[in-house]
C-alpha cells in the first residue's frame, strides 16, 4: 500500500476509517490505581475495566467491529442445526483461506484442544516455531512435548531481520530424525509468532517446512490466528510477493498446509475459531470431537450473530486498507520509543508493541518477573493495561519447578481500529518517563499460583514498598495531573 505523505515531512500513519460508536474512557487518579492493582494481585488480567485507561491487554476480540459486520450480525439465522449463517462463513473459509471443510470452534484454544485429543498421545512430540501458550498446554494435558525450533536471530531484541517467525528448517530435520516420525503428531507453524513479539515467517520458509513434513509423511498444521498480518508483512518484506493481493498471499499460505486452524478473535475481529482442511481424511477424524466439545456442527458454540460477523470479518482481512492500521500504529510507537532508548523488539511487528522488560528491569532477578513487574508499574502511573508474557506466563516443568522464559516482555497490544494517535502519543510519553524511571520499578511474588495457566488468575504482591515510591515520584512530576 502506499505510504500517504505529508507536506510537513513528518511520518504519521493516517486512519483511513471514521469513528461512528463510541465508549467512554475512565482515567482513575493514581491512588485508586494502586487500590486496583492491590485489590487483582497485581495482575493486568485482573483489573476491572471501569480502572482501565487505554485497554492494551491483547487483540483478542478487541478489534473494531465494522459497520458491515454489525449490518450482518441483524440477519443472523438462529437455528441449533442448518443455519444459513453458517453456510454463509463456510463459504467465506472457502473463498479466503481456500479449504473446503471447515469445523467451528468457540475460539482458538477449542481447536487446539480438538487437534491435541485427535493426534496427540503420550510421549509424543510437536514441532513448532514457537510455543504459545495456549497450544502448549493443551498439548501437554494429553501427555505429549513440544520444541521449540526458531533460529538464533529470533530472539535477539534490537533485530533487523524481516521474519524472526521463520523455523529453523535444519533443526527440524535433526528433531524428526531423533524423535522419529511416528511420534510426531503435527508440525505447527504459528503465524505472527506471538510470543517472540508477533513476528512474521516467509512464505518461502513455510515452502520449506511442507518441503520436510512430506519427505517424513507429517501433518503441517497452520495457526492461522494472525495470518492477515503475516501476509501483510509478506507482501512488505518478500520480495517475491510484492506485487500480489492479499487474498492471493493468504491461500498461498493456507494451500500449503494440511490443517489450518485460528481464533476468530483475532483473525476475523469477531468471536469464534475455526479448524479447516482439504482433507476429508482430517475432517472425519476431527468431526466427531465438535459436537462433544463445542456444540452441534453448524454452530460449535459461536453465537449466530459472531457467526455472521466472522464470514465479513474474514472477507475484510482482504483488505489491506484494514489489515494494516494496527501494524503502522505499532510501527510508529516502536519507533518512537526506540528513538528515546527504551528497547523495543525490533523490527516492529504485529498485534502490539513489546518492550524489553529483561533491559528495563535488568536490576530485577527473573525470580521476581521483571515482565509482570513492569506491566504493573505501567499500570500503577498511566492507567495503561498491558500483558505480562515472561516468566509468569510459562508453565512449571513436569517436576513442578520453575521455568524461565527466553524473553521477558510487556505487550501493549493494539487492536485494529481502536485507538487514536494522540492516545498512542500518551502511551509513548509515559512509558519514557516509565523508562526514566525504572530503577524505582521492584519485583513480584506469588501469593496465589494456579496450576495451570498460572498467568490468567495468579496473585502476587510486591516484594517490597516500590508501588509508593513510584508514586512519589510522579506526583513530584505531574503534581495532580492523572
Ligand atoms: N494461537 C495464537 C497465535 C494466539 O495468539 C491465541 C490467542 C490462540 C492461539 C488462542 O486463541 O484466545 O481464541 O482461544 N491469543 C490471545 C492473546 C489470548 O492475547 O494473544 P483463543
Amino acid at each position: 500500500m502506499n505510504e500517504i505523505k505529508f507536506y510537513n515531512g513528518e511520518n504519521i500513519p493516517l486512519e483511513l476509517h471514521k469513528v461512528r460508536v463510541v465508549q467512554k474512557l475512565h482515567l482513575v487518579p493514581i491512588e485508586r490505581r494502586l487500590e486496583a492493582l492491590q485489590e487483582g494481585g497485581f495482575n493486568t488480567f485482573r483489573l476491572n475495566t471501569k480502572d482501565v485507561f487505554l485497554d492494551m491487554l491483547t487483540d483478542s476480540g478487541t478489534n473494531a467491529m465494522s459497520d458491515n459486520q454489525m449490518a450482518a450480525m441483524m440477519q443472523a439465522d438462529d437455528a441449533y442445526a442448518g443455519s444459513q449463517s453458517f453456510f454463509r462463513l463456510q463459504k467465506a473459509v472457502e473463498d479466503v483461506l481456500a479449504k473446503k471443510y471447515y469445523l467451528p470452534v468457540h475460539q482458538g484454544r477449542a481447536a487446539e484442544n480438538i487437534l491435541s485429543n485427535a493426534y496427540v498421545r503420550k510421549g509424543n512430540l510437536v514441532p513448532m516455531n514457537y510455543h504459545f501458550t495456549t497450544a502448549m498446554a493443551h498439548i501437554t494435558q494429553y501427555g505429549g512435548k513440544i520444541a521449540e525450533l526458531l533460529y538464533d536471530e529470533a530472539y535477539v531484541i534490537d533485530s533487523s531481520h524481516p521474519f524472526k517467525g521463520n523455523m529453523n528448517i535444519e533443526k527440524l530435520e535433526e528433531i524428526i530424525k531423533i524423535h522419529g516420525a511416528k511420534n510426531i503428531p503435527f508440525i505447527r507453524m504459528e503465524a505472527s509468532t506471538n510470543l517472540i513479539g508477533g513476528q512474521p515467517f516467509s512464505v518461502q520458509n513455510l515452502r520449506d517446512v511442507r518441503a520436510v513434513a512430506d519427505k517424513y509423511n507429517i501433518r503441517l498444521v497452520l495457526d492461522a490466528s494472525l495470518l492477515g498480518e503475516n501476509a501483510y508483512l509478506v507482501k512488505q518484506r518478500e520480495e517475491e510477493f510484492k506485487e500480489d493481493s492479499m487474498g492471493a498471499i493468504l491461500q498461498t499460505m493456507t494451500g500449503l498446509a494440511d490443517i489450518v486452524y485460528f481464533s476468530a478473535r483475532k483473525l476475523s475481529s469477531s468471536r469464534g475459531g475455526g479448524i479447516c482442511t482439504d482433507n476429508l481424511d482430517i475432517y472425519r477424524e476431527l468431526e466427531a470431537l465438535v459436537p462433544l466439545f463445542e456444540g452441534f456442527l453448524t454452530y460449535g458454540g459461536i453465537s449466530v450473530r459472531e457467526i455472521e460477523a466472522m464470514a465479513v470479518g474474514l472477507y475484510e482481512t482482504l483488505d489491506e486498507t484494514m489489515i494494516s492500521q494496527s501494524p503502522a500504529f505499532i510501527a510508529y510507537l516502536v519507533n518512537a520509543l526506540d528513538a528515546k532508548g527504551v528497547p523495543m523488539i525490533k523490527p516492529a511487528g504485529v498485534l502490539g508493541a513489546h518492550v524489553d522488560a529483561m533491559q528495563v528491569c535488568e536490576h530485577i532477578s527473573q525470580k521476581e518477573y521483571p515482565a509482570g513487574s513492569l506491566a504493573a508499574a505501567l499500570y500503577l502511573i498511566s492507567g495503561i493495561r498491558g500483558m505480562e508474557r515472561g516468566s509468569i506466563s510459562n508453565q512449571r516443568d513436569e517436576y513442578g519447578n520453575e521455568t524461565f522464559a527466553d524473553m521477558e516482555l510487556v505487550r501493549l497490544a493494539i487492536p485494529r481500529r481502536v485507538f487514536t494517535l494522540s492516545q498512542i502519543k500518551y502511551v509513548e510519553d509515559r512509558m519514557n518517563w516509565l523508562y526514566e524511571n525504572r530503577k524505582l520499578i521492584g519485583g513480584l511474588r506469588f501469593v496465589y499460583e494456579p496450576p495451570v495457566l498460572r498467568f490468567f488468575m495468579g496473585g502476587l504482591e510486591p516484594v517490597s514498598d516500590w508501588p509508593q515510591k513510584l508514586i512519589a515520584k510522579f506526583k513530584e512530576d505531574f503534581g495532580e495531573s492523572l
